[in-house]
């Protein structure tokens, strides 16, 4: 049986190891039209990318955050997420901002929030709040 010490010590360590990172998903373009759960929080060890988070996220809850991508020298480019495509067409990317508040429709994020390295180049810290936007919006550029 384990010492009360021995448990507080791998849970005081557990909390030094590991980041809690809120991630959430809008799949429309018109934030009010987005469908789907809010944002869900996601423990990964500490170190981990975005890509780490999205990866726990498809695991545990593959029905909102299972997703596609296309490999590329630079890492992942993310086509489809919660089973919602990207649409090149109508102009429609998945695009990935850091907030540093909860996302709310009436003011949705812009592009002072985009990440600047994609997600399996950008690297989380603890209580980090991220979103991923469907969006058509001219978030191409962090100017
Ligand atoms: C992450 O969240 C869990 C569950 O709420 C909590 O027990 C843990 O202490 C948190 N970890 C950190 C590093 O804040
Ligand atoms: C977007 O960035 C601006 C400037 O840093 C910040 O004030 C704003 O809170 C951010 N928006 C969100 C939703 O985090
Ligand atoms: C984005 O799509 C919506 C709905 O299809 C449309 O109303 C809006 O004008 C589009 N925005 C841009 C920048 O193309």
């Amino acid at each position: 049986m384990k010492s009360p010490i021995t448990l507080l010590l791998a849970c005081l360590l557990e909390i030094a190891l590991t980041e809690n990172v809120t991630y959430h998903v809008w799949n429309n373009p018109i934030p009010e039209k987005v469908a789907g759960v809010p944002g869900q929080v996601f423990s990964v060890p500490k170190g981990s990318t975005f890509g780490d988070v999205m990866n726990v996220a498809a695991e545990q809850n593959p029905t909102d955050y299972r997703y596609t991508y296309i490999q590329y020298d630079f890492g992942r480019l993310f086509t489809g997420i919660g089973g919602v495509s990207q649409d090149p067409g109508n102009n429609r990317y998945w695009v990935l901002f850091k907030l540093s508040e909860e996302p709310k429709a009436e003011n949705p994020p812009g592009n002072k929030n985009l990440t600047e390295y994609g997600a399996d180049g950008t690297f989380v810290e603890n209580n980090d709040i991220f979103l991923f936007w469907l969006t058509n919006g001219s978030h191409s550029s962090k100017v």
